[in-house]
């Protein structure tokens, strides 16, 4: 251990964490490089300060009298906002951002979740739909909108060969922009010692999508979308292929009112469900997780039978450019979450990989909208739950990818019927058959309506859009 840099092992000393050292003498030059590299980037005060704070709650949540439901915009916007939504997008002010860093376990897909094939006629991954939505608008728009994609060590490169090998769908790869969140490390829960999940190889995770912020900062993002004139940036999550990507009349309504962090909102139709909620504390607007809202709180009624805290958060939001950059200056705003999981590990001590049989490590995460009560100026605008969120979460009971695709069949079918197509339904309601609208098609149902063929019918598994699918109309 000779050649242990003299910086590295004094911290490692220090911190008594020189237990990753143990296999040291048996890694190649380049593993021992890897491992002192993986070293040097983390701060183990740090994590000392998270680990001693291991049993304390979740959240501290504020007491109940400080916090209030926020008021919520209705799903309509008023035609002056669309307009003013549009002219933002004509002027190329208004750039995507899909956070693709999660890993998709809860899915039991072993690819970034984007990938997953989720068009219900054609077999279109989450990317696909996402990346065509930006190319419809911005050719709608007549400017491109600029996509960031977010990804995770996990996700990165799988995810830059995808978009490769599928020639970007369409978009210039000099209007995508990847970058990496950061990742941190994991800790042995009983002892608050770093973890390994190899020889020379630490147990790091995603620091959850609330490195967006500092990635978007170190990467120089922030600075080039300045550069290109780009004041707001439009925040989706890759597992929902619903999301209206950049809605004019959302951006307009956030512009109109010159907030620094505009929210849609689905309403929870149950007290259990596994979305966050926005509430107010003290006036500010923040996002009270599932996971930390006491049950007490979230079964709560008012006096028309409502739940009160039902503004559920389906994970889409506006940041004013000028609020990231305040934001991602300051270091307090993020707290990291705790989380209990159970991660097999490598024990440098006995040269064995083990497998716990419970819950044995610590896993830390920022979260994205803990932001918010940083933002003077807020808004919280209703969307439907059938038109814009359906996320894909897990492999089976609830959000599943059969749910989703159920999703997309209801809503494309309800476009066609108020285009006048009819769409056999069974007797439950739902569509015959699955049914499709690629975005480079249409966007939404006007712009469906406003081009779909005389006498076109479904009597089949149904697709409209350029390319490949079973039913392609043709004009006339
Ligand atoms: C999340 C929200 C919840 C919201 C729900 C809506 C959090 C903590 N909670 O819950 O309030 O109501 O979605 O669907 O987000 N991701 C990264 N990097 C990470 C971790 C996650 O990019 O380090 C991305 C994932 O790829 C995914 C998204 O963040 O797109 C959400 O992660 P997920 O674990 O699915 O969150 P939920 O617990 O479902």
């Amino acid at each position: 251990m000779t050649d242990v840099p003299p910086e590295i092992l004094h911290r490692l000393t220090v911190h008594r964490q020189d237990h990753v050292l143990g296999g040291w003498d048996n890694l190649s030059p380049a593993g021992r490089a890897g491992l002192v590299e993986q070293l040097a980037g983390i701060d183990f005060a740090v994590l000392e300060t998270l680990y001693g704070r291991r049993n304390e709650p979740h959240s501290v949540l504020p007491p109940r009298d400080r916090v209030a439901p926020i008021p919520v915009d209705p799903p309509a916007a008023p035609p002056a906002a669309v307009a003013i939504g549009e002219r933002a997008l004509r002027r190329g002010e208004v750039a995507a951002l899909v956070v693709a860093g999660g890993q998709g376990s809860r899915l039991g897909f072993d690819k970034p979740k984007g990938m997953f094939p989720i068009g219900p006629v054609s077999g279109a991954s989450l990317f696909q739909i996402h990346a065509e939505k930006v190319l419809a608008l911005s050719r709608r728009y007549g400017n491109p909108v600029p996509f960031l994609v977010m990804t995770s060590p996990a996700t990165h490169t799988d995810t830059e060969r995808y978009f490769g090998e599928n020639r970007f769908f369409g978009l210039a790869p000099s209007d995508v922009y990847f970058f990496q969140q950061g990742t941190m490390p994991a800790l042995d829960l009983a002892t608050g010692r770093l973890l390994l999940e190899a020889p020379g190889k630490l147990f790091q995770s995603p620091n959850g999508h609330g490195g967006t912020l500092t990635a978007l900062a170190e990467t120089g993002l922030l600075a080039d979308l300045k550069a290109r004139g780009v004041g707001h940036v439009f925040y989706f999550q890759v597992d929902n292929p619903l999301v209206k990507v950049c809605d004019p009349g959302f951006v307009g309504r956030h512009v109109a009112a010159g907030s620094e962090v505009s929210s849609k909102v689905v309403f929870k139709e149950q007290p259990g469900e596994k979305v966050g909620v926005l509430a107010a504390t003290d006036g500010k607007c923040g996002i009270i997780e599932y996971s930390d809202l006491p049950v007490e709180w979230a079964a709560e009624r008012d006096a028309a039978g409502e739940l009160v805290f039902r503004a559920g958060n389906p994970a889409i939001h506006i940041f004013a450019l000028d609020f990231l950059d305040r934001v991602t200056g300051r270091d307090d705003v993020l707290r990291y979450h705790v989380a209990r999981k159970a991660v097999p590990y490598f024990d440098p001590a006995t040269g064995q990989p083990v497998t716990p049989p419970a819950e044995n490590a610590l896993k830390f995460e920022r979260f994205i909208f803990d932001a918010l009560p940083a933002a003077e100026r807020w808004l919280a605008v209703e969307t439907k739950r059938d038109e814009e969120f359906a996320p894909l979460k897990n492999a089976t009971k609830t959000d599943t990818p059969e749910d989703v695709k159920r999703a997309i069949t209801r809503l494309h079918a309800g476009w066609l019927e108020r285009a006048g197509v009819h769409v056999p339904r069974e007797g439950s309601g739902e569509p015959s058959h699955p049914v499709e609208v690629s975005p480079l098609f249409a966007l939404d149902a006007d712009d469906l309506a406003a081009k779909i063929p005389p006498g076109f019918a479904v009597s089949g598994p149904t697709r409209l859009g350029p390319g490949e699918g079973p039913r392609v109309p043709t004009s006339g």
